[in-house]
């Protein structure tokens, strides 16, 4: 066990944040950018999303036919995406497909929209359907740690509607726990302050995942033995991912 120090800021940080109009960014969020190497420089994403995207589409056989259609967006491009889909689209297509600008997880660099490869791509609702390398990408994204966020049965929960084009990077534990458990990430939370919960990757590998309070400035943790993650949830407290056995 070794002792750490985890100060309250540190909740608005890493892989597993909820961000959503209860849950706004904090102001200023910037995370490390990068491009997936998937022939389109201009989408971005934080460094370890972008290298396990462009992983689950090579093992997908897709790096032909699938496209990284928006990636890491500033406020100020989410503001004005909000701002052209309201002119469009009117407000009801607006608040379905769009979230409010400083509740986007594209401004985290965590999400990333994908298109099946076509002449034209809707940049708001691409297409990115269950056949073919689009298909096989589905199926291996929880391995990769993405999930698909807003699913058509949680459009209550999420506010937001049905976006099958919409992946999101957890991790590979918090994918494989939300879809064993049928969980989106707003009910994640919840469900890890119930307890620790343990899962088994696809590697084999056991995990545990332990929730932490931080509801003062700081909070002391004893964090175990073995590889451990931290990170912040957003909402007041911290999940840590803790690799079970030797590395
Ligand atoms: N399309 C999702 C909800 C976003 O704008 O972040
Ligand atoms: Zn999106």
């Amino acid at each position: 066990m070794r002792a750490v120090t985890l100060r309250r800021e540190q909740t608005a940080q890493g892989p597993l944040i909820l961000v959503n109009p209860s849950h706004p960014l904090r102001a200023g969020h910037l995370p490390e950018l990068t491009a997936p190497d998937l022939r389109r420089p201009e989408v971005l994403l934080e460094r370890q999303t972008a290298r396990l995207l462009a992983a689950c589409v090579q093992a997908a056989g897709g790096a032909g036919d699938i496209v990284p259609v928006s990636g890491w967006r500033s406020q100020r491009e989410q503001e004005a995406i909000w701002r052209d889909t309201w002119a469009k689209e009117g407000e009801a297509f607006t608040r379905r497909y769009v979230a409010l600008p400083g509740c986007s997880e594209h401004q985290t660099g965590l999400a990333i929209d994908l298109g099946k490869r076509a002449e034209h791509i809707d940049f708001i609702r691409p297409d990115f359907p269950k056949e073919g390398a689009c298909g096989v990408f589905r199926r291996l994204a929880a391995e990769y740690g993405f999930i698909q966020r807003y699913r058509r049965e949680k459009e209550a929960v999420t506010g937001i509607g049905e976006e099958p084009w919409h992946f999101r990077y957890v991790g590979a534990p918090h994918a494989a726990l939300m879809e064993e458990n049928g969980l989106c990430l707003e009910e994640y939370g919840d469900f890890l302050r119930t307890g620790p919960k343990r899962c088994r990757l696809a590697n084999g590998r056991w995990v545990e995942v332990f929730w932490l309070s931080c509801p003062g400035g700081t909070v002391e943790a004893e964090l175990p033995e073995g590889i451990c993650q931290i990170s912040g949830d957003n909402g007041g407290g911290f999940i840590l991912t803790v690799w079970e056995g030797p590395a």
